[in-house]
């Protein structure tokens, strides 16, 4: 197998960040700092160099760091986005509680990607964690474009996807907490966006693969022929050589860069609790090899959730 060249050492140095990479194509742990709101403009220069890079980095033992701590670190690299069909924690402005009695995201997946400017990345705080299990895997979306024949790229170059919200969940559904907040996640809202299957990372220039379960189907295909192609490229994005795998510890923080990587939760833990906190930062609408833009083709919104609050796995209408 051919080599990516993935990292540019003249381009990529680091004066204030330990860097260490996990994989030999994902994934970096970055020592040496404690998170806030109040970071240098160099430190963050710097993670934002390391989030290009290696796509996924890791901070450990950031327990200091409170829901609205979170929320002014996560300003610090661009713009919050709040999610259309899941309320917020209550108490914060932007932040999602990840709760494992509300539903495991245990799927492929690039996050709310039936937006056109679905987020550019990711800060999950991790809260409680179970004793053992409930990794989180990424992949690298852009080596895996690397990784395609010349006659693979060509025909993904010319794909074009929808991709939506009103998706059919495959994995068991066992509480109510879980019915009702995956009713609330597709019926919310109804949003369609098409988006090139491949997009040109606007601060790398990399080509990327734009896929995951909110995936419909391919503009001009059938439905067979949709999912057919589908899983060819997907199996290409999940393949062992693109993935590192993250075991939590409390304290610990991700950040990945969603235009160009997808994850998915391991849902080996039982019981056990696994509680994480969320803030998604605003994307950029993503554009294509040929030079065309994704574009929203159906936004619907049935129900105002902005009353809506949602903890430990529950839904409840916020009391003023
Ligand atoms: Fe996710």
């Amino acid at each position: 197998m051919s080599q990516i060249e993935l990292v540019h050492p003249s381009k990529y140095e680091y004066q204030y960040l330990q860097v260490k990479p996990l994989t030999g194509r994902i994934g970096a742990e970055i020592s040496g700092i404690k998170l806030s709101g109040q970071l240098e403009d160099q430190v963050v220069t710097e993670i934002n160099q390391a989030l290009l890079q290696y796509k996924v980095v890791f901070f450990r033992e950031q327990q200091h760091l409170t829901d609205l701590e979170q929320e002014a670190f996560a300003g610090l690299l661009g713009t919050p986005l709040n999610h259309p069909s899941v309320p917020i924690k209550d108490e914060t402005k932007h932040t999602l509680a990840i709760d494992s009695r509300g539903g495991r995201a245990s799927s492929w997946h690039t996050d709310i990607t039936f937006l056109p400017n679905y987020p550019k990345y990711t800060i999950l705080r991790n809260v409680v964690a179970p004793d053992v299990g409930g990794d989180t895997v990424w992949a690298n979306t852009t080596a895996a474009y690397e990784d395609l024949t010349p006659e693979l790229k060509t025909l993904a170059e010319s794909l074009r996807a929808i991709h939506t919200n009103v998706y059919d969940y495959a994995s068991r559904v066992s509480s109510i907490e879980e019915k009702e907040g995956r009713k609330l996640f597709t019926t919310a809202v109804e949003i369609e966006t098409e988006h090139p299957l491949v997009r040109v990372h606007p601060e790398t220039g990399e080509k990327t693969l734009v896929l995951g379960h909110f995936f419909k189907s391919f503009s001009g295909l059938n439905n067979e022929d949709s999912r057919l192609l589908f899983t060819l490229f997907q199996n290409h994005i999940v393949r062992w050589e693109n993935i590192v795998r993250w075991r939590w510890a409390v304290g610990d923080v991700a950040i990945w860069d969603n235009r160009a990587t997808q994850h998915r939760a391991i849902d080996d833990y039982g019981d056990a609790l696994r509680i994480a906190t969320r803030v998604t930062l605003e994307g950029d609408i993503p554009v294509g090899v040929d030079g065309r833009s994704s574009q929203v083709i159906k936004n619907i919104v049935n129900q105002d959730i902005s009353d809506l609050r949602r903890d430990e796995g529950r839904i409840y209408k916020k009391v003023s």
